[in-house]
């Protein structure tokens, strides 16, 4: 949540921090800043509320002076409505010091008072208003950013990366993170500071990671580490592995269309080079030994939102798969209500971004009850996959579209292979089982594109379906976690009331919601194998057809069954039961898109989200 650039080099630095707010505006966009350091030593700040749009007319209209070092913010508010006086950068009261922040100060309510009662006047309803007066005051004393920096971090609580700029310094950024993301670009004779990768890779590929608790400070020379008890530190080099045509929308209309279309090579990235000749699944980047995976006896799976749903289809294919008990629960919740967990225990953690609070935190605490965390995350060098035993990568790239797509598939990839990689060390019943479906796993690129490239009916059934004002979703077994993913993306995008149900819960309670005319999208297993649950949901059909819905159904190509009682059909070409969210789920996110862009959205930005949730 909220993006954050800094820079110093050769380059007008209005324009590489702007470059870099574009490609960090899915982090937050409610308001944007920035502040440059000119060379006579003064510090020239401009900010606005809405989108970077509005930041980027006021400079074309009032152009700042020229500057080679600078900070910019694109906010997500936590403490203060998007406005103008909130956004980030924020003062010192003696005007020398500008600083943006991501995060929350925990503890600002009582350094606002400590401040106020020496006579500063606040401007601001952030909490990020207070660090800036702390530094300043702290740079008064000795003049040095990096040495105040120091002493400004060991008073804050709570979770925050800062940058600062001083109006006597035109040459440096000094940076500090805890518990929220920071990288450094390195250039040549410029240097760069983003909340990810995507802040500077129109300048440079080649990046540090830094670890909890540093300070980091660049000026044209180079870039010095150190821990927030002053001790000099190094970050982690890394090489980043996509270039600048990933994070552009290459002839789409919204970044969202492209990652949906980009699905059936994310996924055979992922799966690449995994699995042997043998049919034998390679996780060596893993960390874990075949011992370590025998050594398990139950799974637990953390994550948030779509993330969560990728959580739970895993839960399905594990269990059958190996018979090792595995929940699945949200991130947000894990902690708080003290799960049953030790050194036996596998934590799955899986995190697109590799920097949600809420992941992060269940991830500390099942590591403080000594269980075993695997990570499964899309962002190399991002915390969650840092503080980790184990991770594997998904390599979906970048994802740009707040809307999670590509992340999602590429996610439940990599849980299948978790699964059928603990399946195969531990030698279970289901070994043929094993093998074919590895066979189905890497034919699913294949089938995904066929999904995509037959997408117009559903386009069309998302714009009939434009003027209802609830669209319901249900499934049965994996089909159940793919309806709640449906739903996610419905509402997110089109700000609708959706929902996901179990199927054979509706008759419980839920199927009161049901009108003349209601959507409902049902998806269907398939009929072949375990025609008990096909039949089920047959029935679930005619019961909401019964009282006036209108059916559309998901199913696999050649469902006659299906096709007689729905209204419409999708049908998607045929999978093992396991394996068909990785096809069920693409015509979902298709119909929110289409239905999003019918009622007008914003499908890449939808209102009150950000793509990076760093706060709990
Ligand atoms: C929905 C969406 C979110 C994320 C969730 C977790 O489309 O993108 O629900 O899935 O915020 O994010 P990560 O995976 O980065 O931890």
């Amino acid at each position: 949540m909220c993006g954050i650039v800094g820079y110093v080099g050769r380059r007008s630095a209005v324009d590489v921090v702007l470059d870099g707010l574009r490609r960090l505006e899915y982090r937050g966009y409610d308001s944007a800043g920035i502040a440059l350091v000119s060379a006579d030593g003064r510090i020239e700040v401009d900010k606005r509320a809405g989108k970077l749009a509005n930041l980027e007319a006021a400079l074309a209209e009032h152009p700042l002076p020229e500057s080679t070092c600078g900070i910019g913010h694109t906010r997500w508010a936590t403490h203060g409505v998007p406005s103008d006086r909130n956004a980030h950068p924020h003062r010192s009261a003696d005007g020398r010091i500008s600083l943006i922040h991501n995060g929350i100060i925990e503890n600002f309510g009582q350094l606002r008072a400590e401040l106020e009662a020496n006579g500063v006047e606040f401007l601001s309803d952030t909490d990020t208003e207070v660090a800036a007066h702390l530094l300043g005051r702290e740079y008064a004393v000795d003049g040095d950013l990096t040495e105040a920096m120091t002493r400004v971090c060991a008073r804050l609580e709570g979770a925050f990366t800062l940058l600062a700029v001083a109006a006597d310094d035109p040459d440096t950024v000094v940076g500090a993170r805890r518990n929220s993301p920071l990288v450094v670009g390195l250039g040549d004779g410029e240097y760069f500071l983003g909340s990810d990768v995507a802040a500077f890779i129109s300048y440079t590929t080649e990046a540090i990671e830094l670890g909890q608790d540093q300070i980091v400070t660049i000026d044209r020379e180079g870039v010095a580490v150190r821990g927030f008890d002053g001790q000099a530190s190094e970050g982690k080099p890394f090489s980043v592995d996509w270039d600048i045509a990933a994070a552009e929308k290459g002839g789409y209309d919204t970044f969202m269309a492209k990652e949906i279309h980009e699905q059936p090579q994310a996924v055979a990235d992922t799966l690449r080079g995994r699995i042997d000749e043998a049919g034998q699944i390679v996780l060596d980047e893993v960390r874990m030994s075949d011992q370590d995976f025998r050594d398990i006896d139950k799974v637990f799976i953390v994550a948030c939102g779509t993330s969560y749903h990728a959580g739970l289809v895993t839960k399905y294919a594990i269990e059958h798969w190996t018979r090792i008990p595995c929940e699945v629960e949200l991130a947000s919740e894990f902690r708080y209500r003290d799960p049953v967990l030790d050194r036996s225990t596998l934590v799955v953690a899986i995190s697109q971004s590799g920097e949600t609070m809420d992941t992060l935190m269940a991830v500390r605490h099942a590591k403080d009850q000594k269980a075993r965390v695997l990570s499964i995350s899309n962002t190399v060098g991002s915390t969650i996959p840092r503080e980790s035993d184990a991770v594997l990568y998904t390599r979906a790239g970048i994802e740009v579209a707040v809307a999670s797509t590509k992340a999602f598939l590429t996610q439940l990839a990599a849980c299948y292979l978790v699964g059928l990689h603990l399946a195969q060390v531990r030698g279970i019943k289901y070994a043929d089982e094993v093998s074919a479906i590895l066979d189905e796993l890497v034919a699913a690129p294949g089938k995904i594109a066929k999904v995509i490239e037959n997408l117009d009916p559903v386009r069309e059934m998302a714009r009939e379906s434009a003027g209802s004002d609830r669209v319901l979703f249900i499934g049965r077994h994996v089909g159940y976690p793919v309806a709640l993913e449906g739903a996610l993306k419905l509402k997110e995008l089109a700000y609708l009331h959706a929902e996901g149900f179990a199927a054979g819960e509706l008759k419980h309670g839920p199927i009161s919601l049901i009108e003349a005319g209601t959507p409902v999208i049902a998806i269907v297993p398939s009929p072949r194998g375990r025609s008990l649950l096909h039949d089920k949901i047959i029935s679930n059909i005619q019961e909401v057809k019964a009282r006036g819905a209108k059916v559309i159904a998901v199913c696999e190509e050649g469902d006659k069954i299906t096709a007689a009682h729905a209204d419409l059909v999708i049908e998607t070409p045929a999978s093992p039961t396991l394996l068909a969210p990785l096809l069920t789920a693409v015509p979902l996110q298709e119909f929110a898109a289409e239905l999003a862009t019918a009622l007008g959205r914003d499908i890449d930005q939808p209102r009150n989200l950000a793509k990076s949730v760093t706060v709990e």
